[in-house]
């Protein structure tokens, strides 16, 4: 697959096939990642992966906080949505939310129904793998900025490999249990998790594709001859 396919064919897929991925491959993924570039090589990402019994074991630690903790959880410990979230960001978060419930065919209005499709985040969507981004706290937004390359690189390289992936800030909710299961250093925090696997073409939930602005909408081009 070359990397125009790579780019395009990747989505944030929310259901997977069981199918496990040999531990020498999500290696050479994340290895392969850390050519994304970083302010002064600093690479400040910091990743856990996890699979198998580890997996198990953390969706186990979840699942019976589902009724009574979502959608708080333990509460994030950084902000993910600037509040008040102003134009055009909140109407593009709406939609996106929209088209995911409306390929499951939940209502608005059908909270429970909504609440459990969140839930799934906290099974990886039934991927076989998952991988935490941590930062350093000291470090600041331009290392964030490089752990969204570093996670845009995993993501894209997946696609090399055949796999898909969904990035999941969802965890960061999970944020003192993700420390605790991880046995994260003090130093570092979550900034976010991800779901690796095949994706399930049967589910509803991966029939759709998030929308785009158009390119003049957020770009503008200078000095072009042609
Ligand atoms: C850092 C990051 C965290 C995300 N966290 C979640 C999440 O917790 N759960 C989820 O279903 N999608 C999550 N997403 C996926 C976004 O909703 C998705 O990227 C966006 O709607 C665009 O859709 P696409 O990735 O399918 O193109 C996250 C994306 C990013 C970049």
């Amino acid at each position: 697959m070359d990397v125009l396919e790579a780019v395009s064919s990747r989505y944030s897929c929310r259901a997977f096939l069981p199918t496990p991925i040999p531990e020498k491959v999500v290696r050479e993924i994340v290895e392969r990642a850390a050519r994304a570039p970083s302010a002064g090589n600093m690479q400040p990402w910091r990743v856990y992966a996890i699979a198998g019994k580890r997996v198990d074991e953390l969706r186990a630690l979840l699942v019976p906080r589902m009724t009574t903790e979502l959608p708080k959880g333990e509460g994030t410990d950084y902000t993910i949505y600037p509040e008040p979230l102003t134009e055009p960001y909140r109407s593009r978060r709406f939609m996106v939310g929209e088209l995911l419930y409306q390929s499951i065919k939940v209502s608005r209005e059908d909270k429970s129904s909504r609440y459990r499709q969140y839930a799934r985040n906290y099974q990886f969507f039934g991927a076989p793998v998952a991988l935490f981004f941590a930062r350093e706290k000291a470090h600041g937004p331009a290392q964030w900025a490089d752990i969204g390359g570093y996670l845009q690189t995993v993501a894209v390289l997946a696609r090399g490999y055949g796999f898909h992936t969904c990035p999941q800030q969802a965890w960061v909710s999970f944020h003192r249990t993700v420390r605790e299961f991880l046995n994260l250093p003090d130093r570092l925090m979550v900034y976010s998790g991800m779901a690796l696997g095949y994706e399930d073409t049967a589910a509803p939930i991966n029939s759709w594709r998030a929308p785009r602005e158009s390119l003049d909408a957020f770009a503008s081009f200078q000095g072009f001859d042609s």
